[in-house]
């Protein structure tokens, strides 16, 4: 059976990586819907996809800012027309910029509680109005929102809110045979991790790939013997 991947934040770091796992693999995997917002490393990357494709899957972009939750809905109505169901979503994209409490922009906090908490929400919701129902739903929260750290209160509180709105859809999902797993990454070398920590070597800390590949094991036959509420994958 062929099957539909959504990936948000698909532009670059965990996200691309994922894509890179399922598109150049033989697998069910056959269609792509990639989201992210309009970029030169967004487009490199649908260039680099489009010039290896040797099992000839088929790929979707989709430019959108997901902090505008109007759009989402749009979309999400279009993909169902276009596409007719999404198998496996991975809720991928996430925003942070870090500063000390007083420094908090509350429009800015709005933000990272748009993109990072109510977009995946957004996106789950929408389907499911529209007859979806997910063969498999991946959240990517953050080892942050399991502990807070200074400096990133806004980022540790919407995956916090991510894990613990991860528990209920893995709970109320479950009637519809759909899993609902949510990872929390550690440090990964990627440009949000870069903004995060900015004095620090990226060859010392884990590789997109290496989250990538537990991504991939999840949406895999051994996957459905992953029974977590929050799985935790770092060095
Ligand atoms: N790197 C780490 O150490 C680490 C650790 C734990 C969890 N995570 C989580 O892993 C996920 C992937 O991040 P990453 O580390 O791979 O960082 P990254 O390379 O900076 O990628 C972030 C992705 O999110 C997308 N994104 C951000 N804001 C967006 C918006 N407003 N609208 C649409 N897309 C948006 C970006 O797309 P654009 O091209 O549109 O910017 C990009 O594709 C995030 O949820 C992050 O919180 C990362």
């Amino acid at each position: 059976m062929s099957k539909s991947l959504m990936v948000t934040g698909a532009s670059k770091g965990i996200g691309a990586a994922a894509v890179e796992r399922f598109f150049h693999t033989d697998n069910d995997v056959t269609d792509f819907i990639l989201l992210a917002r309009e970029s030169q490393s967004f487009s490199d990357f649908l260039d680099k996809l489009s010039a290896d494709n040797p099992h000839g899957k088929r790929v979707h972009p989709h430019f959108i800012d997901l902090a505008d939750r109007a759009r989402i809905v749009g979309l999400m109505k279009d993909v169902m027309s276009e596409h007719g169901k999404v198998d496996i979503l991975l809720n991928n994209a996430g925003y942070t910029s870090p500063c000390a409490i007083q420094q908090v922009q509350f429009s800015d906090f709005e933000r990272t509680i748009g993109v990072n908490l109510y977009a995946p929400f957004t996106i789950v919701q929408e389907l499911l109005h529209s007859g979806n129902t997910f063969e498999l739903i991946v959240n990517v929260a953050s080892t942050a929102g399991m502990n807070g750290r200074p400096g990133w209160l806004t980022y540790s509180a919407s995956k916090a809110a991510l894990i613990t709105m991860s528990e209920v859809m893995k709970d109320e999902l479950a009637i519809y045979g759909t899993r609902v797993v949510c990872i929390s990454p550690g440090r990964c070398a990627t440009d949000l991790r870069k903004t995060l920590a900015p004095d620090e070597d990226p060859s010392t800390i884990m590789q997109p790939e290496h989250v990538a590949g537990v991504i991939e094991m999840l949406a895999s036959d051994l996957g459905r013997f992953v029974d977590s509420r929050n799985l935790v994958v770092r060095m």
